[in-house]
């Protein structure tokens, strides 16, 4: 049975391009090969089919988990991620902890976090002034945001958290590491890159276990509960049997909301700004706060630069996707980022224009999968969407300008697309 078409060059090649040029190198393998098209890097073991028509996007966000686990997809994140991340499991696994994890980002209890934001997002935004780089801004910002809303952590925790996190992530986000720790799989001491990455993770687990500790001592306290926190909410679950949740489980959880909204939130966010820096009209409509427009703005961004380029399956049996038989063992995966900016699939993909999602008809749901789709959709997808909210509403009151000329192109940094100069902006 034979594979889709796609690029003859070697593994390596693929895998630079991928890392180093994501969005010309998906442009160009569409361009040549159509959908779908097969690429080969080193950043799965098996081919991946790319998917990107509204048929195929859909056929691939209903294949059944039994036959098309997305776990295994994320198979390399496990030493990071822990046995009981939603992002490895499947099947009931997954809903269930799904179940778990979902409710606090949506309605009443989303909204209660939208004040908290909206001054973490004032805070951060009048210190700028002169040269800003929004992506290392906008990290900072984000996990202080997910540090509060999901670890409910405190002023006095903070930074000394922060800094953990930031240190175990900084390995895995540099681009030179990311390779090496792709073509070479095996951990060859403490100097190699999966070496400082495992003795990362350890540094990493032992502060959230100490986090752990002190929160089940103040869930003992009476009045305990109250904090709103995920963890908070986490913490009183039961499973079938009435018993708590392991520390073991809970560390995973956290992991799993702290990879899935962190560095994808911050680039969108950074994307944001890199766009918003070209166009002053955009800027001025703003300042408007017309809450309509503020939400074409965040869904253009998001349509424009999706963060995530792919939501992978691994084929475990044969499968015919859109009309097309694919064989076992490879990667199918929708195409975000193809499905977002194909010519044929949005009238003027290129270009940003919010008022698209204001006039004329309603875009194809299946074309706008930012947050993938189907029972993996984000689950944070609604809590991201009302931060960029907050963030940007809270920018409209900065005149942002470009630092150069030619507009950013997107580059990897572990799994989300940043603009390859982080968005640098002037501001004032
Ligand atoms: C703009 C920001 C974000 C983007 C673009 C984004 C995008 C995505 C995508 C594409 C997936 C995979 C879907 C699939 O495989 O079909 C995903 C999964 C996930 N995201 Fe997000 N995400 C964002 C923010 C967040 C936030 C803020 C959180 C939580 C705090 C979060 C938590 C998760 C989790 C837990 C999953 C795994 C869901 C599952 O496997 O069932 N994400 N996200």
């Amino acid at each position: 049975m034979e594979l889709p078409p796609g690029p003859r060059s070697p593994a390596v090649w693929q895998t630079l391009a991928w890392m180093t040029r994501p969005g010309a190198f998906l442009r160009r393998v569409h361009a040549r090969f159509g959908d779908p098209a097969t690429i080969r890097t080193y950043w799965t073991e098996e081919p991946m089919v790319l998917f990107s028509s509204p048929d195929s996007v859909r056929a691939v966000f209903r294949l059944d988990p039994a036959i098309a686990p997305a776990g295994q997809s994320w198979e390399f994140l496990r030493p990071f991620a822990g046995p009981h991340s939603i992002l490895l499991l499947d099947g009931d696994e997954h809903i269930r902890e799904r179940r778990l994890m979902q409710a606090p980002f949506h309605g009443e209890r989303m909204r209660a976090f939208a004040p908290m934001i909206a001054e973490l997002a004032r805070r951060e935004l009048a210190t700028w002034s002169g040269r800003v780089v929004a992506l290392e801004r906008m990290r900072e910002l984000t996990l202080d945001i997910i540090l509060r809303v999901v670890f409910g952590a405190r002023d006095d925790e903070l930074t000394h958290m922060h800094d953990v996190i930031e240190e175990s992530l900084a390995t895995v986000r540099s681009l030179p590491w990311v390779l090496a720790m792709a073509v070479v799989r095996k951990d060859l001491g403490p100097r190699s890159p999966w070496g400082r990455f495992r003795t990362a993770v350890e540094r990493f687990d032992i502060e959230m276990y100490a986090l752990l500790a002190r929160r089940r001592a103040e869930a003992a306290l009476p009045g305990a509960g109250e904090g709103g926190s995920m963890l908070a909410l986490l913490l009183e679950a039961r499973d079938e049997r009435g018993n708590p949740p392991s520390d073991r489980h809970l560390r995973d959880q956290l992991v799993a909301l702290l990879v899935g909204g962190h560095d994808s939130s911050a680039a969108a966010l950074a994307w944001a700004f890199e766009l918003l820096a070209r166009r002053p009209a955009v800027q001025e409509r703003l300042r408007d706060d017309d809450p309509a427009y503020l939400d074409a703005v965040v869904k253009e961004v998001l349509r424009a630069r999706p963060a995530l380029t792919i939501a992978p399956r691994l084929l475990l049996e044969p499968t015919s996707i859109a009309g097309r038989t694919i064989p076992a063992g490879v990667q199918v995966a929708a195409c975000l980022w193809l499905a977002c900016r194909r010519e044929d699939l949005w009238p003027a993909a290129s270009e940003f224009r919010p008022e698209r999602w204001l006039e004329g008809p309603a875009p194809n749901p299946l074309s706008w999968i930012p947050f993938g789709g189907g029972v993996r959709r984000c689950a944070g997808a609604p809590f991201a969407e009302m931060e960029m909210r907050e963030v940007l509403r809270a920018a409209a009151g900065l005149t942002l300008r470009p630092a150069r000329p030619e507009p950013e192109h997107a580059r990897r940094s572990m799994l989300v697309l940043t603009p390859n100069r982080g968005g640098e902006v002037l501001v004032g």
